[in-house]
């Protein structure tokens, strides 16, 4: 009825012009957002599953794009970034007036508007300023056919005369498009080291298989997603590489793009010294048993500080089964949120910073509580470092002392 008013009214064309300038288009609002929050990841080789690019490649998707980003499983993210609990650095997540914007499209059909003159383009990537240290697989890596995804641990020698501290890497893969993730590692003693060497020397091939961690006790320094470009670490703080110590190199591949052979490089800056040297805490439940055919088992781990520390940094791990985490510290009359993990992926775990730091006083209690779907499960499953066993940590990246607390 009213449309047909507006026709008696004037021309249709009016109508159209009106409609679109109150609506959401492709041109004006859509591409931009997805230029800055996913194209890094959809687009020709990126390890997205299509590309986000064009008009014709968006618009017969308009509706899952309103669904994943409503229910914020892209762009992917484990924390919750809404501030309820915290925000972090480079975080990857969509402002709610984003999302609004892009369920209002999906709704009134995916309108494509008018074209800008220049497309939008996405972010430039960070880039590593300058590199002092470059740590490189000696060799290619053609990872198992018959494997969707593969740990691979690769020991790579610094050769350092004297302690430093990496405060930025860059990381340089090989095949993006079958690089998951990778975690660099230090080595902090010698029998860690030959414990290493005699899993290099048992696995045939290049570097030995090693499921969520190095299998043997080792330091986290670098971690790094397959878009991401590297990053600096808080400043003010650094990891400290030991002289003469060693590193491995973890690269988790998954070949659902293919199989090639793979040769990637860490580029590292190192400061002599830093202000804060930085630790990564632990706090765990490794006595964990959860019983199968439950879709909630929730297990907890504490560890009470008895010094003054800042938290820079927070990492919940679990492996297949985790669902949610929540990391809180609780003082003498108060409970912090730490972080919040509302919908957990084994594969989008990383390290994220917190943009401001937390100072948390001695006598603090660090708590995490790890929520597991075992309906996947006939049997009981604990504590191991295989993909059908489970973790509940959270790792802290720390300095000693309330920095930036004016206390
Ligand atoms: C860090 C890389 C990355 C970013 C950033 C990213 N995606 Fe994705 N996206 C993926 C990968 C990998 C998959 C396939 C595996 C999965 O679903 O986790 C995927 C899957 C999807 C799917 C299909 C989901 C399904 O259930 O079939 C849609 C739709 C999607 N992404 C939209 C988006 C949108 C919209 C954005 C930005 C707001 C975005 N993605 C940002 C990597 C990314």
């Amino acid at each position: 009825m009213l449309l047909r008013l507006a026709l008696a009214a004037g021309s249709a064309a009016t109508c159209h012009a009106a409609v679109d300038r109150e609506g959401p288009t492709y041109h004006r609002e859509v591409a931009p957002i997805l230029a800055d929050n996913c194209v890094e990841c959809h687009k020709d080789g990126g390890i997205g599953p299509f590309p986000l690019t064009t008009y014709d490649e968006v618009a017969p998707r308009a509706a899952s794009i309103a669904a994943v980003t409503g229910e914020r499983s892209m762009p992917p993210f484990n924390l919750d970034n809404s501030g309820a609990c915290n925000t972090y650095v480079d975080a990857r997540w969509l402002a709610e007036d984003d999302i609004a914007t892009l369920a209002a499209w999906a709704q009134s059909g995916a309108p494509a508007g008018e074209s800008a003159s220049a497309p939008p383009e996405p972010p430039e990537p960070w880039r590593l300023d300058r590199v002092d240290l470059t740590l490189a697989m000696p060799e290619p890596y053609t990872p198992d056919e018959a494997l969707d995804d593969i740990y691979r641990c690769f020991i790579l020698d610094p050769q350092l005369a004297e302690d430093a501290f990496a405060v930025a890497f860059e990381i340089r893969l090989g095949q993006p498009e079958m690089v998951h993730h990778l975690t660099l590692y230090a080595l902090d003693y010698a029998e860690d080291e030959a414990d290493a060497a005699a899993l290099d020397e048992a696995d045939p091939g290049p570097g030995y298989t090693c499921f969520g961690d190095p299998l043997v006790p080792s330091r986290w320094l670098v971690g790094a997603g397959p878009s991401d470009r590297g990053r600096e670490l808080p400043a003010g703080t650094g990891l400290r590489m030991g002289a003469g110590r060693k590193t491995v190199l973890q690269m988790h591949y998954n070949r659902v793009h293919g199989t090639f052979p793979d040769q990637t490089a860490v580029d590292l800056r190192l400061a002599a010294s830093v202000p804060h040297e930085a630790y990564i805490k632990r706090v765990e439940d490794v006595v964990l048993e959860l019983p199968p055919g439950e879709s909630a088992v929730v297990e907890t781990g504490t560890r009470e500080l008895h010094e003054d520390f800042t938290l820079w940094g927070v990492w919940p791990h679990m492996h297949g089964l985790g669902r949610q985490m929540r990391v809180t510290a609780t003082g003498p009359s108060d409970e912090a949120c730490l972080a919040q993990v509302d919908d957990y992926h084994f594969h989008w775990q990383q390290f994220a910073f917190y943009e401001q730091p937390r100072p948390v006083r001695a006598g603090t209690t660090l708590r995490i509580d790890c929520t597991y779907d075992t309906t996947s499960r006939d049997a009981t499953t604990t504590w191991g470092y295989g993909t059908d066993d489970e973790m509940c940590i959270g790792f802290f990246y720390v300095t000693e002392g309330l920095v930036g607390a004016g206390k």
